[in-house]
């Protein structure tokens, strides 16, 4: 698991009772149709609040990003909008429909499709087999070929050998999250939520990672949301950046507000911020705005 940035800063020094101020105007402009919508969502481990009131959006074709210390909550969100975990309260709306609570196989099949933080491929199938029994599972169990289908274009979309014998075993980090990823293509996404995609990887393969998701969203028009420590990556990436710290939400606008926002700065970036900035200014310009 990756270390967040400024891991070494403490983390009490988080502003209780400190207001959001929630992106109005933002909203009141948007032109796309909303995917998700999430309102007032809490996990309750006994007495301990893992995800407190945590309410967002997110809109069609964007790419969020989840960004926060660990343990702040990333993660239980996730499994929550997947239905690995049922929300203790809260309403998760996705193309209008409620799904909070709906077993994990329903919300596959609705479209909302995942990444785990850390991959555990079915090591006596062959990468082939892995890709397509989760096409066939996600897409309902209808059709082997279909699943077949998706496996082969889900591998050659992330650059994995499209071949049935191929051998899990094979494959380095790098080669395990594109699994991971082919996997969560395989079963036709609306939605994507990739966790942590770039832990354990090189420079060169995570920028390769990053721009995956971004053909992910440009060529098959997913909805992405993504899990990141690396932040100079994430910045370059991602449409929006949502904030998590102790289970709220302390932040959420463009990379270059939130990067530059001080309360991120003191409990998230650190001694990272700067380069945080710099990405997210470098993204800035290349959109032309
Ligand atoms: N099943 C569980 N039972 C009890 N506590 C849990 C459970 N799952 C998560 N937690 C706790 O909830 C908090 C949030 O965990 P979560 O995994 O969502 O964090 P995260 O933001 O994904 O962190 P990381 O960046 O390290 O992946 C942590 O304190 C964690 O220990
Ligand atoms: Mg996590």
């Amino acid at each position: 698991m990756a270390q967040e940035p400024g891991a070494a800063r403490g983390r009490a020094a988080t502003a209780e009772g400190h207001h959001l101020q929630q992106p109005v105007a933002q909203h009141a402009k948007r032109r796309r149709p909303l995917v998700l919508e999430v309102s007032g969502l809490v996990k309750r481990f006994g007495g301990f609040t893992a995800v407190n009131n945590v309410s967002f959006r997110v809109d069609q074709g964007e790419i969020l990003g989840l960004i926060g210390p660990n343990g702040s909550g990333k993660s239980t969100i996730f499994n929550m909008l997947s239905g690995t975990l049922a929300p203790t309260s809260g309403s998760i709306l996705f193309a209008g429909h409620e799904i909070a609570g709906l077993a994990p196989h329903r919300i596959i099949n609705r479209g909302i499709g995942r990444t785990f933080q850390i991959p555990r491929p079915f090591r006596r199938l062959t990468i082939f087999e892995n890709v397509a029994l989760a096409g066939f599972y996600g897409q309902g169990r209808h059709s082997r070929i279909k699943a077949e289908e998706a496996a082969e274009r889900s591998l050659a979309m992330v650059g994995l050998p499209t071949d049935r014998h191929a051998s899990v075993d094979g494959l380095g980090a790098a080669g395990l999250k594109k699994l991971e990823l082919a996997k969560a293509l395989a079963t036709a996404p609306k939605l994507l939520l990739a966790d942590e995609s770039l832990g354990g990887l090189d420079e060169t393969e995570m920028d390769q990672a990053a721009d995956m998701l971004r053909n992910i969203r440009d060529e098959l028009g997913i909805t992405i949301i993504w899990v990141e420590h690396i932040m100079g990556v994430l910045m370059r990436v991602v449409d929006r950046v949502m904030v998590l710290d102790h289970g709220e939400k302390i932040s959420e606008g463009l990379p270059s507000q939130v990067a530059g926002d001080p309360r991120v700065i003191e409990v998230y970036l650190g001694t990272d911020a700067e380069t945080t900035q710099a990405a997210a200014a470098e993204a800035r310009r290349r959109a032309g705005g």
